[in-house]
């Protein structure tokens, strides 16, 4: 089967539609039982790759919910500069709450692992962290990551949210970038 690609730096698809879906079936499945107790259940997502995670997973939630999003960034070109920026906080007083702090990807760890320092001191009553994917062997950070969809390898990704320069947040799966492609792309 040979796909067709919308962007002509796409290089392959590393998970299907079919294959998203089965999984944050899974996970919301295993939050609802998680929470069963909870009164309080906050998904705090971070803006704005984690959007497309969050309005599917939160379907499969079979509880009580609030929604609330964090804008943060961390910049210096494909590198991670070390520093996070919050561009935007959220608006739910998390003092009591239980907490799952949602994020498209876990790379170096820096956002996931700022954000939560943050959150902990707003003195939620759980805080748990949740990422569709996770870069395991790009982590420079040893944070928790209570829920997770997929480990992949390092290459860069686009799809399902995930985006390169904006491009590429409503394709339907995981697809990798050819880097050198998307320069030469760029470029002309
Ligand atoms: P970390 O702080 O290094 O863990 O980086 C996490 C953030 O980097 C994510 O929230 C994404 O916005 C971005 N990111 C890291 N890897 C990728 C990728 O492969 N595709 C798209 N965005 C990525
Ligand atoms: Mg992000």
């Amino acid at each position: 089967m040979n796909p067709t690609y919308p962007y002509p730096f796409i290089d392959r698809i590393l998970i299907t539609p079919e294959e998203i879906e089965t999984r944050v079936r899974f996970l919301g499945k295993k939050i609802t039982e998680d929470y069963r107790d909870s009164e309080q259940l906050l998904l705090l997502g971070l803006l704005r790759g984690s959007v497309v995670f969050i309005t599917d997973l939160m379907r499969h939630i079979n509880r009580p919910i609030t929604m609330d999003f964090m804008s943060v960034s961390s910049y210096a070109g494909a590198q991670t500069s070390g520093f996070v920026r919050i561009d935007s906080d959220h608006k739910t007083n998390i003092y009591g709450w239980d907490v799952i702090l949602i994020d498209d990807i876990v790379d170096s760890g820096l956002t996931l692992h700022t954000v939560r320092k943050l959150l902990l001191d707003r003195k939620p009553r759980t805080l748990r962290t949740c990422a569709l994917l996770d870069k395991t062997e790009k982590h420079q950070i040893d944070i928790p990551l209570d829920y997770f969809g997929f480990q992949i390898p390092d290459e860069f990704v686009v799809g399902y949210g995930l985006d390169i320069d904006e491009k590429g947040r409503n394709l339907p799966y995981i697809a990798s970038v050819s880097l050198e492609k998307y320069r030469s792309v760029i470029k002309n």
